[in-house]
């Protein structure tokens, strides 16, 4: 099949697996050409297809040696249908992996189930004896308990915020008024989002001795810049994101004892499929993206966690803020870089949009998470679309 972008609203229905592969074979050659680091052995990653999930089981596998076991929650090929870029990325990952002789298994479902959970532990059980790390880095709409589901929202809390926005569909500046959230909403951004089910996963691998008596468990959030404050840092997603720091506080003190740590690490802004949906946040990435371009100190999702993995993490003794927190986003919130964003937040329009903001780059990397515009990948030619992941199958 021939297979092209088909994008609805902020997402991109279909995916290409030759460009997904290209992607992950690129991050990895990324990771080989960076200095080698130890400490991790065995790793459990939450989230592990796509984004800073996907990079960060690519910098424990390629950059440590690690065995590494997945969790993603992606649907792969039918007949007339394209898989989604993570289970391509996972296929890829698997692939590659096995051909340098490293362990890799992947479990596709839902990470907030006991189902899931169990079937982790029994592989861990089965394969790996016990894990050293456990990543935490789900973005996902909604969580099922028993037989309650929750969604997540993306909402100011307490008033209506009115900003410019970049409307990604046609590359436009707008304004955007977002009503706040309800208390439900609230509430149910917090169960899907907060830090419950990051310390169900922890408590269960506890309980099931598949956990290293020294383990290392981090989660990722983000703080960003005070002009997405309302609807990010202040907002529905800001008051989870404090929960998953209390959720590492408390995991923390359970794992101390044995010589392990909980932490959270606070993530640049980067184009992936999660950070397209929040309002605001796109026009903050092009416009931040230009500017940290300029001045040298861009990254994206491969260079963050191979740098907090080789040098923030796997260091005798991490750096922490005054909060607890690892802070990956030191770059970004730079105050040289923050002053030049907001002169530009204030300056951009429609009139002046390719003077202030890297569109073109936002664009191409938004159609480079689905596997499109890769530039060693043929468009026009026909692809196999049933791609299989070595530890699964092709799973129809
Ligand atoms: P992403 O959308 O690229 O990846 C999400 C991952 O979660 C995928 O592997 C997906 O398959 C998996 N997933 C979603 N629902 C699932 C479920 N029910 N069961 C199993 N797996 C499921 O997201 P991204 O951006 O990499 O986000 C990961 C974490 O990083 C989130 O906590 C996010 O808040 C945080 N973060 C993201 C930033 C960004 O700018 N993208 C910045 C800082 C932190």
């Amino acid at each position: 099949m021939v297979v092209g972008p088909k994008t609805r609203g902020f997402i991109c229905t279909t995916a290409h697996p030759a460009g997904c592969a290209a992607n992950v074979a690129r991050q990895i050659e990324y990771v080989r050409e960076q200095p080698r680091f130890e400490g991790v052995k065995k790793a459990l990653i939450i989230g592990c297809s796509t984004g800073y999930g996907l990079s960060t089981r690519i910098a424990a596998a390629f950059g440590a040696g690690a065995s590494t076991l997945g969790v993603a929650f992606e649907r792969p090929a039918s007949r007339t249908r394209t898989a989604t870029a993570g289970w391509y990325n996972t296929a890829a990952f698997e692939s590659f992996a096995g051909r340098d002789g490293l362990y890799a298994k992947t479990v596709m479902g839902d990470a907030f189930s006991d189902a899931v959970k169990e079937q982790i532990i029994d592989l861990i059980r089965s394969d790996l004896g016990k894990v050293d790390l456990v990543v935490y880095s789900l973005a996902a709409p909604r969580r099922a308990v028993g037989d309650v589901t929750y969604n997540s929202v993306l909402k100011p809390v307490g008033q209506p915020f009115t900003s410019k926005s970049l409307d990604v569909a046609k590359m436009e500046v707008d304004t955007v008024t977002i009503e706040p959230a309800t208390q439900e909403e609230i509430d149910g951004t917090v169960k899907v989002m907060g830090g419950e089910d990051w310390r169900w996963w922890i408590d269960a691998l506890r309980e099931a001795d598949v956990l290293a008596k020294d383990a290392t468990t981090i989660a990722y959030s983000y703080i960003g810049p005070e002009l997405t404050y309302p609807v990010y840092h202040d907002g529905t997603v800001g008051l989870a994101k404090r929960d998953l720091a209390e959720a590492a506080k408390a995991i923390d003190a359970e794992l101390r004892a044995g010589g392990g740590h909980a932490y959270v690490s606070v993530n640049k802004a980067l184009v992936t499929q999660a950070s397209a949906a929040i309002p605001v946040v796109p026009l903050y990435i092009s416009i931040l993206f230009k500017i940290m371009k300029e001045q040298g100190t861009h990254e994206g999702c491969m260079e963050q966690m191979y740098r907090l993995l080789a040098r923030k993490l796997y260091v005798p003794a991490p750096e922490l803020d005054a909060e607890g927190f690892l802070r990956m986003d030191d770059w970004e919130l730079a105050p040289a870089i923050q002053e030049k964003v907001n002169a530009a937040w204030q300056a951009i329009s429609n009139e002046n949009l390719k003077t202030y903001a890297d569109l073109e780059g936002y664009r191409r990397e938004f159609y480079q998470l689905f596997g499109f515009e890769v530039d060693e990948v043929d468009y026009t030619a026909d692809v196999e679309i049933g791609v299989d992941i070595p530890s699964i199958g092709s799973a129809e």
